[in-house]
C-alpha cells in the first residue's frame, strides 16, 4: 500500500509543476516557434464586431472548411452507425424526469418539435413550463431489442456517402481571422466498453462525438477531435491525411487535396488519431478500460451534412435543406435518448463504478463551441487548464495498433512490453493509471 501513496504523492508533485513548465492554454493560438510571427488572438463569438469578422455574414460555407473536412474510419465490426436526426426523432416522445409526457405520443416528433423551452399540460390538470434541460428524448420501441433504427447506415463503400446519415456542421467564427468548423457526428446508440468480460457498461440511447477544424486566414492549423468528455487536440499537420479529389457544389474536380483522418472507436463512437487500443483518459479508475480502432469503413461526412454558421449573433442556416427544418432543434437543450434506466428495470445492470444504461447525451450547442481553447472543458485535474495541441499522433496500443504506430510513443509502449497481464496491471495502478504516462507525454508529445 506504501508504494500506492508513495506513487500518488509522486504524481502529484509532477502535477504541480506543470503550470510553471507549461505555457498557458493559449499556447496552442501562436504559430510554431520556427515562423516568428505570433497569429493574433481569437475574439469571443459574443464579442465580435465588423472590424474584427472572420467571415461574411451571409451564411455561407468556405469551401477550406469543405476541403478539410475530416474522413472518419469507423470501426469495422461496429454494430451502431451513423444516422439521421430527422429520421431518429420520428421514434421518440418527449418526456420530462418524472416520465410526463411532454409532446403528444400520438403525434409523430419532428426536429422542429425541439425546442429551448416547454410548456405542457400534467395528467392531473396543470400546466408545467420547463426548460428542455430537463427532459428526455424517449424511445417508443425497447431499445435493449436493437430496433432497425437503433442501427443506422453503413458508408456506401468507395464514396463514403451515408445516405442516411448526415453530419452536422456549425461553422462559428473566431475573428481576426480564425474560423472554427465543428464537425459534429450522430449515432442513435453508444455500446459502451467491457470491463474484464463483463459488460457493456454505460450504454445510451443517442450519440453526440464531434471535431473541430480550425482555421487561421483559410489554412487548417489544428484539430480536436472528442473521446468521452473529453479528447485531444493536434497540430492539422501532424494527424494522417487521405487524398482526395475536391469537391465543389457536389461535383467532383480533378484537384486533389489531404484531408484529415480520424478514427472512431467500436460502439462508443469516440475519436482517436490513429488504430488501435486506447486506454481512456479516466485517472482513478483503476480497470483496463479502453477503446478499439481500426481501418473499417471510411465515412465522409462532406458527402452529405446539415452545416449552420455561427457568425456570433445568431445561427444560420446555410441552404434551403437546412431551412426547411429549422434552428429550434439546436437550442433544444434536453438529453437526445432515454433517461437511464431505473435500478428495478430488468434491463440495468449495476457494477461499482457504472451502470449498463445510462442518460442520453445532449446535444452540439451543450459543447461550447464559443471555446477559445481547443478543448471544450477541463477535468478537474487539469486545474492548469492545458490543452496543448500535440505534434505528434498518440499511438494506439495493442493487437490492432499498426506497426508503425508503436514507434514514438513511450510511456504506453512501456507499459505495453510488460507481458504478464498482471504485473501490467499492477504498473498501471502505479503509475495512477496512466497519468504519470498522461504527463510525460504532455511534455513530450
Ligand atoms: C475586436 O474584438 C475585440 C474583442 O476582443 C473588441 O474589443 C474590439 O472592439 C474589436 N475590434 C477591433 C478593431 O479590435
Ligand atoms: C402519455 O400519453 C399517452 C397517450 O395520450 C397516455 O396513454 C399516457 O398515459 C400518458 N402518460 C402519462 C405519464 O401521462
Ligand atoms: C399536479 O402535479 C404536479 C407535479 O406532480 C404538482 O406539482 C401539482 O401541485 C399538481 N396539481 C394539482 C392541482 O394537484
Ligand atoms: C416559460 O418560461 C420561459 C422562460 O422561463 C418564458 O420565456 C416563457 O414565456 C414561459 N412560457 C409560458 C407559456 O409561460
Amino acid at each position: 500500500m506504501g508504494w500506492v501513496w508513495l506513487s500518488i504523492f509522486i504524481n502529484l508533485c509532477l502535477a504541480v509543476f506543470v503550470p510553471w513548465a507549461d505555457d498557458d492554454p493559449f499556447v496552442g493560438l501562436e504559430a510554431p516557434q520556427d515562423q516568428k510571427t505570433i497569429l493574433p488572438p481569437l475574439v469571443p463569438p459574443n464579442k465580435l464586431d465588423d472590424s474584427n469578422r472572420s467571415l461574411k455574414k451571409n451564411g455561407q460555407i468556405p469551401d477550406y472548411i469543405i476541403d478539410n473536412c475530416p474522413l472518419v474510419h469507423l470501426y469495422s465490426e461496429e454494430r451502431y452507425w451513423p444516422s439521421d436526426i430527422a429520421e431518429y426523432v420520428t421514434h421518440f416522445d418527449i418526456k420530462d424526469a418524472q416520465g410526463n409526457n411532454v409532446t403528444d405520443p400520438l403525434e409523430t416528433l419532428k426536429l422542429s418539435s425541439l425546442q429551448l423551452n416547454y410548456y405542457y399540460k400534467l395528467f392531473n390538470g396543470t400546466y408545467n413550463n420547463i426548460s428542455s434541460r430537463d427532459t428526455f428524448l424517449t424511445s417508443r420501441d425497447d431499445f435493449d431489442k436493437d430496433p432497425k433504427w437503433l442501427l443506422g447506415s453503413r458508408p456506401e463503400y468507395g464514396t463514403g456517402h451515408i445516405k442516411n446519415g448526415p453530419a452536422v456542421l456549425m461553422v462559428v467564427d473566431k475573428g481576426n481571422g480564425w474560423v472554427d468548423a465543428f464537425w459534429f457526428y450522430f449515432y442513435p446508440f453508444n455500446l459502451g466498453p467491457f470491463i474484464m468480460g463483463y459488460g457493456p457498461w454505460g450504454n445510451h440511447v443517442g450519440d453526440w462525438e464531434h471535431s473541430l477544424v480550425r482555421f487561421y486566414r483559410g489554412e487548417p492549423r489544428y484539430i480536436w477531435m472528442s473521446a468521452h468528455g473529453g479528447g485531444s487536440a493536434y497540430r492539422f499537420e501532424a494527424v494522417e491525411k487521405v487524398k482526395k479529389l475536391r469537391r465543389r457544389n457536389g461535383k467532383l474536380t480533378p484537384e486533389i487535396v489531404h484531408r484529415p483522418l480520424i478514427f472512431s472507436a467500436s460502439g462508443t463512437h469516440a475519436n482517436y488519431a490513429s488504430v488501435g487500443q486506447h486506454a481512456h483518459d479516466v485517472p482513478f479508475f483503476f480497470m483496463p478500460l479502453s477503446d478499439f480502432t481500426d481501418r473499417g469503413p471510411m465515412w465522409d461526412p462532406s458527402m452529405n451534412y446539415y452545416a449552420y454558421v455561427f457568425d456570433g449573433e445568431k445561427i444560420i442556416p446555410s441552404s434551403d435543406r437546412e431551412e426547411s427544418i429549422g434552428v429550434n432543434w439546436l437550442h433544444f437543450r434536453g438529453h437526445w435518448g432515454d433517461k437511464q434506466l431505473p435500478w428495478g428495470d430488468s434491463r440495468q445492470r449495476w457494477c461499482p463504478v457504472q451502470w449498463r444504461y445510462i442518460d442520453g447525451p445532449t446535444g452540439p450547442l451543450d459543447k461550447n463551441l464559443p471555446r477559445m481553447s481547443l478543448c471544450p472543458r477541463f477535468v478537474w485535474w487539469n486545474f492548469w487548464k492545458g490543452c496543448p495541441a500535440r505534434r505528434l499522433i498518440k499511438k494506439g496500443e495493442g493487437l490492432d495498433a499498426e506497426k508503425n504506430d508503436l514507434i514514438g510513443d513511450n510511456c504506453g509502449i512501456l507499459l505495453y512490453k510488460v507481458k504478464p497481464r498482471w504485473l501490467r496491471s499492477i504498473l498501471r495502478i502505479l503509475t495512477w493509471r496512466g497519468v504519470l504516462c498522461f504527463v510525460m507525454d504532455y511534455f513530450t508529445g
